[in-house]
C-alpha cells in the first residue's frame, strides 16, 4: 500500500505531466497555424508522449492500491512566437519537469518507498534524453536564427520525428 505523501505527490506529477502536455499541443496547434507543419508534428508527438507519461504514473497509482484524483489543468498560451522562442519554452518546461521529478524521488526515499524510486529511475533516464533533445533542437534554431530556407529545412526534418524507425 501507498503512503499518502507519497499518493499525493504522484498525484501532483500526473497533473504536471498532463500539463505539459497540454502546452506542447497548444504550441502544436501554434505551428499549424503559421504553416509550420513539422513542427507542429514534433510537437504533437511530444505531446503523445507526455500523455503516456501522465498514464504510467496513474496505472501506478492504481497497481499500488493509491487513489488516483484527477486536477484541473492549467489554460496554455494561444500563440509562443518564432519557433526558437518556443524551443526555449519546450527545454524551460523539461528542466522544471526534471526538478518535479527529482524531488519526487527525493520524497520517494525519505518514505522507503523503493516501488515508486524503481519507477521513477525510468522517469529520470526520460528526463536526461528529453532534456538533450530539446536543447538540440534549440541550439540548432540558434545557428538558423531569422533565415526562412534554413527554418523550413529543419520544419522537414522535424516532420520525420516518429518515423525513424519504421
Ligand atoms: Fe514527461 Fe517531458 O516530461
Amino acid at each position: 500500500m501507498i503512503k499518502k505523501t507519497v499518493e499525493k505527490a504522484l498525484n501532483d506529477q500526473i497533473k504536471a505531466e498532463f500539463d505539459s502536455a497540454y502546452v506542447y499541443l497548444a504550441m502544436s496547434a501554434h505551428c499549424e497555424s503559421v504553416n509550420l507543419g513539422g513542427f507542429a508534428t514534433w510537437l504533437r508527438l511530444q505531446y503523445e508522449e507526455e500523455m503516456a507519461h501522465a498514464l504510467r504514473l496513474y496505472d501506478f497509482v492504481n497497481i499500488r492500491g493509491g487513489r488516483v484524483t484527477l486536477q484541473a489543468l492549467a489554460k496554455p498560451p494561444a500563440t509562443f512566437g518564432k519557433p526558437l522562442n518556443i524551443f526555449k519554452e519546450v527545454l524551460k518546461n523539461e528542466q522544471k519537469v526534471t526538478g518535479l521529478i527529482n524531488k519526487l524521488y527525493a520524497l520517494a526515499i525519505k518514505e522507503n518507498d523503493y516501488p515508486t524510486q524503481v519507477e521513477l529511475q525510468w522517469f529520470i533516464s526520460e528526463q536526461v534524453e528529453e532534456e538533450k533533445t530539446a536543447g538540440d533542437i534549440l541550439e540548432q534554431l540558434k545557428m538558423v536564427g531569422d533565415h526562412g530556407a534554413s527554418l523550413h529545412r529543419m520544419d522537414r526534418i522535424l516532420s520525420k520525428r516518429g518515423l525513424e524507425q519504421q
